[in-house]
């Protein structure tokens, strides 16, 4: 049986997918559950990139110290600069075991017109920053990296004697893994297989071959499982395959065609597997999921809402007489239940704060007393409380936590006669203020419809009218979290700042959908104007 390793990039590659951003706590309850996943390592983030993400890389590292992640190991992403490879090493200082994952383009394209390098620099950067990461110590002599990664990006639109050469570079300064990204999600699985068998050929070495797949023509699992059978012994993956672009490889999906397909995805005729333990697939998925704000979409494969759902008269009856008729996996595999009925408007704060530390999230006494306060308030209204219901409500709490704005009161008035007009009140905190005695601001304004007519109230008091700046809705959408008339409605909304681009996404759930859509439209806001802060501009309603 060969092993393969599990590389979850969930939080380095995972956090680059538009509008997603996790904070240091946030990315600590998803690598704990990674951990308790089975995860063999774990991309914490790109300490160079941010302090906020070296802050979180050296959280995780520091759990990691203290037991708390098993056996995993934790790498921190660094481009092919000393000063990377130093902030990557502080990162990962107090992880029991840690990875520097440094990487370069290769392919022409990248060179010539985003590095501006020729290959021979390119080579020389190699050979520099591998030896580096391998040699640099810590104050007590100890190698600041227990292993380092070399990933050459765009690998697979590389020319291949090139590609063989960054490798042998690599390779020669004790890399000790190697990984071949298809970054643009470009190869198929036949070519990636002639890539891998030609280049193990050319640069043959005791170093580990992994494999990191883009999925921008859907084929990202399929090009990783073709790794595998050719000898690649680890596979760099995400939950929900969330990532840049269209995504990376789905974990769930490498883990499960690893187990439903022992038949026939194999090396050499040997089996392949993996530690993860399926039963936590679920879990971990709605986490990320409630964590990220993207929703999984509903045909996904394995964690889609729909993936054991049988709607058709023909496929129920199949299913009923004999499950194998339509179910290659059990729901139960990957620790799929019923949407079990957790809590109701009786049950106290301790019960809520244990089941939120069930799901995976860790609330400090603050954030528990919000959160319950949320959960008494729609329980008031629906008869029970799922699991689902709670993954809402905390998600809207972690969303909006420290915001500048708050929803005191709204009226809409609307029609088929009428053009929708909308009075928001908001309560309007100043930077680190109390809870009480903040100012509260009023607008009224049309729009097409009482959702619209409502941001664009909230527009005008957060000064995102034009007045201080502008922000353009990219999407708005709303999902009942469960099923009934009384379901709690969640909305998502992302915006974008019309100067910078950059996106910034919002949720909020009620029972009320156009309460949900407001706070979720706040969430946003409030993060455009904590960045319009930072970049020390005043807000109007100051
Ligand atoms: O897609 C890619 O090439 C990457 C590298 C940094 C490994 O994410
Ligand atoms: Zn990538």
């Amino acid at each position: 049986m060969i092993q393969i390793q599990i590389y979850d990039t969930t939080l380095r590659d995972g956090e680059q997918t538009p509008g997603v951003h996790f904070g240091p706590r946030q990315k600590l309850d998803i690598a704990l559950r990674l951990a308790k996943a089975g995860v063999d390592v774990i991309e914490a983030g790109f300490p160079a990139s941010s302090p906020g993400d070296a802050e979180a890389v050296a959280g995780i590292a520091e759990a990691s110290g203290k037991g708390r992640l098993g056996d995993t190991v934790v790498s921190a992403l660094a481009r092919m600069r000393r000063d990377d490879v130093d902030a990557a090493a502080k990162a990962v200082r107090e992880a029991r075991r840690s990875r520097l994952h440094v990487f370069i383009a290769t392919s022409d394209i990248h060179l010539e017109y985003k590095l501006r390098i020729t290959r021979e620099e390119c080579l020389q950067r190699i050979r520099d920053c591998v030896a580096y990461g391998r040699t640099l110590c810590r104050e007590d002599g100890r190698p600041a990296f227990d292993e380092v990664e070399f990933s050459a990006e765009d690998a697979t639109r590389t020319d291949p004697d090139f590609l063989a050469e960054a490798v042998r570079c690599a390779a020669e300064e004790g890399a000790q893994i190697v990984n071949i990204p298809d970054t643009v999600g470009y190869t198929t699985p036949d070519e990636f297989r002639r890539i891998l068998t030609g280049l193990r050929e050319k640069v043959p070495g005791s170093y580990r071959l992994s494999v990191h797949c883009h999925n921008d023509l859907g084929m990202a699992t399929a090009n990783s499982l073709a790794a595998a059978e050719c000898g690649a012994e680890q596979i760099e993956c995400t939950v929900n395959g969330l990532g840049e672009r269209a995504g990376n490889a789905a974990m769930e999906e490498i883990v499960m065609a690893l187990r439903v397909r022992r038949d026939a995805i194999r090396n050499r005729g040997e089996e392949l597997s993996c530690r993860i333990d399926p039963h936590e697939i679920t879990e971990t998925s709605r986490l990320v999921a409630s964590l990220s704000g993207i929703a999984v979409a509903p045909n996904k494969a394995v964690v889609g809402a729909n993936a054991f759902a049988h709607a058709s008269g023909i496929h129920q009856h199949g299913v009923m007489a004999a499950r194998g008729t339509y179910e290659i996996m059990k729901p139960e595999e990957i620790g799929l239940n019923a949407n079990t009925i957790v809590l109701g408007k009786l049950s106290g704060r301790h019960a809520f704060a244990d089941r939120t530390a069930q799901l995976g999230y860790t609330l400090d006494a603050a954030g528990i007393d919000a959160a319950f306060a949320r959960f008494k308030e729609i329980a008031d209204k629906k008869s029970v409380m799922t699991d689902d219901d709670i993954r809402a409500i905390v998600g809207e709490y972690l969303d909006s936590r420290e915001g500048r704005y708050y929803l005191e009161t709204f009226q809409i008035q609307s029609g088929n006669h009428i053009r929708a007009m909308a009075l928001v009140s908001l309560i309007v905190k100043e930077p680190g203020g109390s809870e009480e005695g903040n100012p509260v601001a009023t607008e009224a304004a049309p729009g097409e419809g009482p959702v619209d007519a409502a941001f664009n109230a909230v527009n005008r008091i957060a000064g995102a009218d034009g007045s201080a700046g502008r922000v353009e809705l990219v999407s708005y959408g709303i999902t009942a979290v469960t099923e009934g008339t009384d379901a709690l409605g969640e909305a998502k909304v992302k915006i974008r700042d019309a100067e910078s681009g950059t996106v910034f996404s919002g949720r909020g759930v009620s029972t009320d959908v156009i309460k949900a859509s407001i706070k979720a439209y706040l969430g946003a806001i409030n993060k455009w104007t904590a960045m319009r802060e930072a970049a020390g501009e005043e807000s109007p309603a100051e």
